[in-house]
Parts: C-alpha cells; sequence; structure tokens
C-alpha cells in the first residue's frame, strides 16, 4: 500500500474496541467528580439563561488568581476568546506577530479576519527578540503561546519581560496560556502579576485542558478593565452556558482532582520520555500535556499505522513537522500501549515487514 494522500485510515474495527486518544491533549481523568455533580444539578435550571453573565465563576476565579472579577472575560472555549480579540481590537490594516510552529487554531482566526500573518523567526527556542524583529509598522498584536503548542517549549519570565518592556505601548501582547497549569518550572512567567504594569497584556485561559472540560466549551481572558470592557461590548450576550460555568466552578475547588492530574501527567511525561529514549526517538522537552517525538522520519505513515491499532496522535505536517508526532500524555495504561504499538510499528518498518511504510 501506497501512502499518497494525507487523508486518515478508518480504524479498523474488528482489531479495535477502544480508540486510545491521545491527539487533543484531553485530560485522561476526565472531569472532576465534583464538576460532574456540579454539572448535572445546573442541569435541572438549564431552561433559564446563565444567572448574572457567570458573575459566580468569575469571583471564585479572582480568588484563585487574586485579581478582579472585572479582570476576567468568559469565553465558549478560549478559541472563541481569540476570535472576540482578534474581531474587537484588530482590522484588515493591520497585521499580527505569531511565533513560529504556533497553535494553529490562532493562525485559522486571523486568515478568517483578512488580518496579514507576520511568523517570527524563532527556531525551537522561545526568544523575544524574533517576535519583536517580526513587528512591522501596521502590527497591532503580538502572539506568545506559553507553553507552545504543538513544541511544548515556554518563553520564560526573562524573555516575556523583555518583550513587554521593549515592544511600544500600542501593540497588544496576547498570552494564550491553555496549558499554565501543568507548568512547575520556577522561571515561568507569572503574567497576571505583569498585568498592572502593561495595560495592552492580554491572557488567556482554559478550563478544557487540564480541568477536563474540554466538552462544556469553557474559556477566560485576563485583562486590564478598559480591554475587558472593549470585549464585553462585543461579545454575545449569553456566550457561555450554565452547565460549564457550574462545573468549571467546581473543578477550580476540587484540590483532589487538580492533585491527581498533576501528578499522573509528570509521571505519564517520565514514563513516556524514558519509552521514547529507549526507541532511540529524539523528544522535545516538554511543560505541558504532550510531547513532541522526532521519528527522523516522515511520520506521516506511522501515524496511520498507530491509527489502525486505535491508536490516535497528531501528525505535525500541517506545521512544517513532516517527521513529528504530538502525543498528549495518557494514563499509564494508555501510555503503555502508545510505547509497545510504536515499537511493533517501528521494528516492523525497520525489518521491510510494514507496507505502509515501504
Ligand atoms: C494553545 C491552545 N490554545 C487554545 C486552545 C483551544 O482551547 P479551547 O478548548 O479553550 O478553545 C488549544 C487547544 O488545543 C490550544 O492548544
Amino acid at each position: 500500500m501506497t501512502i499518497s494522500s494525507t487523508k486518515s485510515p478508518a480504524f479498523d474495527t474488528k482489531k479495535t474496541t477502544e480508540i486510545i486518544k491521545l491527539d487533543l491533549n484531553e485530560n485522561p481523568l476526565g472531569p472532576s467528580p465534583l464538576a460532574i455533580s456540579a454539572g448535572q444539578q445546573a442541569m435541572f435550571n438549564c431552561h433559564l439563561y446563565p444567572k448574572s453573565h457567570g458573575l459566580s465563576l468569575k469571583k471564585t476565579l479572582s480568588i484563585h488568581l487574586r485579581i478582579l472579577a472585572e479582570n476576567i472575560t468568559l469565553g465558549n472555549g478560549s478559541e472563541s476568546l481569540l476570535e472576540l480579540i482578534v474581531k474587537t481590537l484588530l482590522s484588515p490594516l493591520n497585521s499580527a506577530v505569531i511565533p513560529k510552529f504556533c497553535f494553529t487554531g490562532i493562525s485559522k482566526i486571523l486568515k478568517t479576519a483578512n488580518i496579514a500573518l507576520k511568523i517570527a523567526k524563532n527556531s525551537h527556542l522561545y526568544s523575544a527578540t524574533s517576535l519583536l524583529e517580526a513587528i512591522e509598522p501596521c502590527t497591532k498584536i503580538v502572539f506568545v503561546v506559553n507553553p507552545n503548542n504543538p513544541i511544548g517549549n515556554y518563553m520564560n519570565t526573562l524573555e516575556l519581560e523583555y518583550l513587554l518592556k521593549y515592544i511600544p505601548e500600542n501593540i497588544f501582547v496576547v498570552i494564550d496560556e491553555a496549558y499554565a497549569e501543568y507548568v512547575e518550572t520556577k522561571d515561568y512567567p507569572n503574567s497576571i502579576q505583569l498585568l498592572m504594569q502593561y495595560p495592552n497584556l492580554i491572557i488567556l485561559r482554559t478550563f478544557s485542558k487540564f480541568y477536563g472540560l474540554a466538552g462544556l466549551r469553557l474559556g477566560y481572558a485576563i485583562s486590564g478593565i478598559k480591554i475587558a470592557t472593549l470585549l464585553k461590548q462585543s461579545s454575545l450576550s449569553f456566550n457561555v452556558n450554565s452547565v460549564a460555568l457550574a462545573a468549571a466552578e467546581a473543578s477550580l475547588n476540587d484540590q483532589t482532582h487538580i492533585n491527581s492530574t498533576r501528578l499522573l501527567n509528570k509521571k505519564g511525561r517520565a514514563q513516556l520520555s524514558k519509552g521514547l529514549q529507549k526507541l532511540g526517538l529524539g523528544i522535545l522537552p516538554s511543560y505541558a500535556n504532550f510531547i513532541c517525538i522526532d521519528l527522523r522520519s516522515p511520520s506521516w505513515p506511522i501515524y496511520q499505522q498507530l491509527l489502525l491499532h486505535g491508536i490516535s496522535v497528531r501528525p505535525l505536517h500541517d506545521y512544517g513537522l513532516s517527521n513529528f508526532l504530538r502525543v498528549s500524555i495518557g494514563t499509564a495504561n494508555q501510555n503503555k500501549s502508545f510505547l509497545n504499538i510504536l515499537e511493533e510499528i517501528l521494528v516492523k518498518s525497520t525489518m521491510g515487514e510494514c507496507n505502509a511504510i515501504r
């Protein structure tokens, strides 16, 4: 069989009873049990519009993050907030700077809004200088994805402070921190602390990843009150649902689930890193809940073979990284199955037995 297109093969239903989903960086533990029961409870009142535009969740977040509720804008997933920010703050006369290998959701939203894209010339390392160098007179916004998806690196405090110090005040800096809760490194920036000093800063977070609520669609932006007011003016009246609001608030207070998520990810990262290194593969250092693997040969056939064995991971050809795969950190059993099957596929491919790779 020759692989000529990048169309996904169907799962082999005879071989596969359950799909191991390691493609979208979801929480393998699922949602917090407290979130499930709060969501179920909220269903009894779902004939009513959400109460006070999520004020209760905003208040809980404000306590957790030590900011004012007025600094928070809620959205139907952080992707919808990215769209709201672009719609509110940019016009087609502007350009936007994004890092190389940046989350595709951002470039898609910018392209749809007819905003010119300037891609910074950074390598796998994240430098403020490369973003600053990409700025042109019509640039109105610079995106930092921290940690970055798909390559998993992060911009440290020094670099971020340098960026904020030297960027013109009329350019917004949006930091997408979808994976912030996973980072345990000391020099990861506390961006919220920088808000007072830099009113052009907007931080995005989500309940989709660490809190395991991807299906409910809830994200939030943290910004100065001036930007929050602008975002509120251009957002729809009821842009988040009451079940998501209740579940998110309960998740923030479920310390057991928070601890278990952090521990599972830490152990899983070690398990996968060790296993992948044993297979002789390259891995990029990861600070989030996924690992970027360098297969040192085209990854698409391996991706397809994994899929046929019921394991879904993310090939990165659309990022120009055609030798790479991104794998989400799963449960110990999921990681083990992934490593075993990957080994089997790689062995077959070196023995020339795997038709798809020939
Ligand atoms: C960096 C980054 N930002 C934003 C999102 C979208 O998150 P949400 O589910 O909150 O829309 C993702 C999802 O994969 C992501 O990787």
